[in-house]
């Protein structure tokens, strides 16, 4: 894992997005990974500044989110499918027919699984996917578990999730307790990875996705084993100041 400390969130947001445009310029019919949450915002509003002034272009590039929450239409304004819309792709030159959300008002969500799995694998996978992290470790929305799904699934959140979630919606009450998102080994298939973390609150997963160590409670920590991975971190997470030996972190949490 290659890790990169960066000390405001702007220049986390345009590094990001620079690694991005730079693997659709090598491969302008990429196929790219999106993550949803406040994280990426900035790195999507970079992606547009690029689009606008460099001509950066989308046309040839093909997206797949990782999840959407299960009962929420696309018009929801909390549903990762408006987020996208709002924030990205009405701003750039991406054709609508190569954009992929899971359907969350879907009748049959474990056809709509099935369907999202099959797509994805029909066009060779996922070259660069685009992570953040939930305050337990989720990446996408697999939560912490014994056990973990390898392929996309109807997954039920967990109560830390809710919480941490409800922050975008009115209360507690009207946040989805059902999603969609893609398994750990579709995420793991991805050619590479950006695994981005912001803000004090992220410390504790971070520490343990670095930690050396591999546990199902910490799904994120999977990601050790994947041969191409940069972790865009915040600097007061991860400096050479607070953290001098990596493999020592999982007696210091
Ligand atoms: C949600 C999403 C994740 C995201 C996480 C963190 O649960 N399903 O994909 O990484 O939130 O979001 P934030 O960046 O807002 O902390």
């Amino acid at each position: 894992m290659e890790i990169k400390p960066i000390n405001s969130y702007n220049k986390m947001s345009k590094l990001a997005a620079k690694i991005v445009a730079g693997q659709i310029i090598n491969k302008p019919k990429i196929v790219l990974g999106f993550a949803t949450g406040s994280t990426p915002l900035g790195m999507y509003r970079e992606l547009v500044e690029l689009y606008k002034k460099s001509r950066l272009d989308f046309s040839k590039v093909t997206t797949f989110n990782l999840d959407e929450y299960l009962g929420l239409s696309p018009e929801h304004p909390q549903s990762y499918h408006y987020y996208m819309y709002e924030n990205f792709f009405n701003h750039v030159n991406i054709e609508e027919k190569n954009i992929h959300i899971p359907k969350g008002d879907t009748k049959n969500p474990v056809q709509e699984c099935r369907n999202y799995e099959r797509e994805i694998e029909k066009i060779g996978g996922i070259d660069l996917q685009v992570l953040g992290i939930g305050v337990n470790g989720h990446v996408g929305f697999n939560e912490p578990n014994i056990n973990l799904e390898a392929r996309t699934h109807v997954i039920q959140l967990s109560n830390e999730t809710i919480r941490a979630n409800s922050r975008f919606f009115k209360n507690l009450d009207e946040v989805p307790r059902k999603a969609i998102t893609m398994g750990m080994a579709t995420i793991m298939k991805s050619k590479k990875i950006i695994l981005m973390a912001w803000g004090v609150e992220k410390k504790k997963p971070i520490l343990k996705v670095i930690s050396g160590h591999i546990a199902t409670d910490v799904p994120a920590s999977l990601l050790q084993v994947h041969n191409d991975v940069i972790l865009v971190v915040d600097k007061k997470i991860y400096s050479s100041s607070t953290v001098t030996d990596p493999l020592s972190y999982p007696d210091k949490i």
